[in-house]
């Protein structure tokens, strides 16, 4: 049997991931930051990015770090609505990632062929996602929704789910997060300060990308 585009699409996201480990959740406040901030990302072995649309300047930033840095694997980030989603893949991220799972956002992204990781905290939400035929999660936010025991207690009824954490993750806990069974990636902001994006800190981002990478 040939298997639905769905699941071409959700095994494209899981690779990217798994390949990922770490996924560095950006917010670009100025475009002219953008290409040195993934340089520096990229030079510390950190490939796959998370550009978030929370700012006016995200869309030009992820299309420059697209067009000029092409070890860079950009991801929308921060995706709230079916527009959103379609802006995603015009600018050619290569996948998209919601904190939340609205109906018509997984309608959307259901419908669509860009690799998507919808947002969830409870069981309900990760079962309407499921019923779109999505298999990764990202599990937001993380730490405050429970953190590590409450992604095990979902494990449970879920044992195919698989789950890239965000929200309070850094470097202390990582490696706690990665070592669970059902965590292919953790994601988090701690990768790309937003004071060291401003003061320009672009080897310290180096730095803290290389470690996380160990
Ligand atoms: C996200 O958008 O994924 C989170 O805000 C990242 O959370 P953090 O800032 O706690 O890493």
């Amino acid at each position: 049997m040939t298997p639905a585009p769905s699941a071409f699409r959700d095994e494209a996201m899981i690779a990217l991931l798994t390949a990922a480990r770490v996924v560095p959740v950006i917010t670009i406040e100025r475009v002219e930051d953008a290409v040195p901030l993934a340089r520096a990302l990229v030079a510390g072995g950190v490939r796959t990015l998370e550009i978030t649309l929370r700012t006016a300047a995200a869309v030009a930033a992820a299309e420059a770090i697209i067009a000029q840095v092409p070890e860079a694997i950009v991801g929308i980030g921060t995706v709230l609505t079916p527009m959103d989603l379609a802006r995603a893949k015009a600018l050619g991220a290569k996948f998209a990632l919601s904190p939340g799972a609205t109906p018509d956002l997984l309608d959307a992204a259901a419908e669509g062929d860009l690799p998507f990781v919808p947002g969830i905290a409870t069981a309900s939400e990760l079962m309407a996602a499921l019923a779109r035929g999505f298999s990764i999660y990202k599990f937001f936010p993380a730490q405050q929704a429970g953190g590590i025991p409450a992604l095990r207690a979902l494990g449970g009824p879920f044992p195919q789910a698989r789950f890239c954490p965000t929200g309070g993750i850094g470097e202390a806990n990582a490696a706690e997060w990665l070592a669970e069974p059902n965590v292919i990636a953790v994601g988090g902001s701690w990768l790309c300060p937003t004071a060291d994006i401003r003061a320009g800190n672009w080897d310290k981002i180096t730095g803290l990308a290389r470690r996380a990478m160990q």
